[in-house]
């Protein structure tokens, strides 16, 4: 048994009690769906900014009355300080995943971006800190490589930020680490790269590039590709995100007031992602399968290539990425056919 499987079974006898920030967005309701599966106890808040109560709607549905009956979900906003005292009261552990993501969002209102992002976040810790919770683990981003053109991105080298955005999230690691300094007070940030996956938003304007085009495909409208297609990113499924959460959540103290890389470690460009999500849509809808791309101008703030160099989160969580791109796009394909 690997490290996931023996905390999951652990966590199954003997019960914490959580708290899930942005718990109706994308990655909170999965982990929000993941540990009522594992019997945890969960609060849960969002201020639905960009979450819906869809997604939570979909969760109860999936994990059963009983689950769900353990799962307390608070209507609110993390730049109030109070709201953050309030939610953070009897939790044992804090994923906090709320935040406003998108680079060109941060790019059309920066003001936003920083207020939940910055303001929000160091509510949080402070909140957390106060209520003496046994771990805080963060959504950080690898945005955070910005210009550095290191190829695979090791957690230490970074280049400058390429948008607000990015800054909103170094700021993050960067007051968690003050926060380890100042208080002993030690929170894990959790650097994903571009995760995909079931309720990821395909609707929104600024929605991410894998659901624009499973929901492209699906509606047999144009799929754009921004720059040459040869921009290339280690697109990580859910499942592995959720993992590497659960691990952080109860790594040793030595292992805590660390930034970890979250991703599957391989790298797809675009123009061999838009074959892969034509393929598996074509299984659904056989018209697809003739679908071309259309090419348009790079977009600002975008770095032209990704990857993870992940073995700091293999060797000191245990951390072992179940889902490459391939088998992710088939079961993140199967949630938008039904459901678009
Ligand atoms: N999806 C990715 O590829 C990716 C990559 C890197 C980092 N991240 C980070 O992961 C986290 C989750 O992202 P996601 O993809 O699930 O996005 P999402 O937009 O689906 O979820 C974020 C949730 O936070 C909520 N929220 C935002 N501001 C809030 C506030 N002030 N108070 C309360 N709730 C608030 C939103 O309503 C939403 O439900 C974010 O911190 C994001 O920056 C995501």
């Amino acid at each position: 048994m690997n490290a996931y499987s023996v905390l999951c079974d652990t966590l199954q006898k003997k019960p914490s009690r959580w708290l899930v920030t942005g718990a109706a967005g994308f990655i909170g309701s999965n982990l929000l769906e993941h540990l009522l599966r594992l019997r945890q106890t969960v609060t849960g808040i969002d201020n639905f900014l960009t979450g819906y109560q869809k997604n939570l709607d979909m969760v109860r549905d999936l994990v059963g009355p009983d689950a769900w009956g353990r799962f307390t979900f608070i209507e609110g906003d993390i730049r109030d300080m109070d709201t953050c005292h309030a939610v953070c009261a009897n939790v044992d552990h804090v994923l906090h995943e709320a935040a406003l993501g998108s680079v060109p969002r941060s790019i059309d209102d920066p003001i936003l971006s920083n207020s939940c992002n910055i303001t929000g976040f160091i509510n949080m810790l402070v909140a957390a800190r106060d209520a003496r919770v046994k771990s805080f683990v963060y959504a950080a981003s690898s945005s955070t490589y910005g210009d550095s053109p290191e190829l695979p991105k090791m957690e230490d080298v970074i280049g400058r930020p390429l948008s607000p955005y990015a800054v909103t999230k170094y700021v993050d690691e960067l007051y968690a680490d003050v926060f380890a300094r100042c208080y002993g007070f030690a929170g894990t940030g959790l650097r994903y790269f571009n995760v995909f996956g079931q309720r990821q938003d395909s609707y929104s304007t600024y929605a991410a590039v894998i659901p624009q085009w499973f929901a492209s495909l699906l509606k047999q409208e144009p799929v754009y590709v921004n720059g040459d297609g040869e921009t290339s990113r280690d697109f990580c499924y859910i499942g592995n995100v959720v993992q590497a959460n659960l691990l952080a959540s109860f790594a040793g103290e030595e292992n805590r007031n660390k930034i970890y890389n979250v991703a599957f470690g391989q790298r797809t460009t675009l123009n061999e992602l838009f074959d892969l999500i034509r393929e598996e849509v074509a299984c659904h809808l056989p018209e697809a399968g003739t679908a071309v791309a259309e090419y348009r101008d790079f977009r600002a703030g975008d770095v032209r290539h990704s990857l993870a160099d992940i073995s700091r989160a293999k060797i000191l969580l245990g951390y072992e990425p179940r889902y490459d791109v391939r088998e992710g796009l088939r079961l993140a394909g199967d949630w938008y056919v039904a459901n678009l």
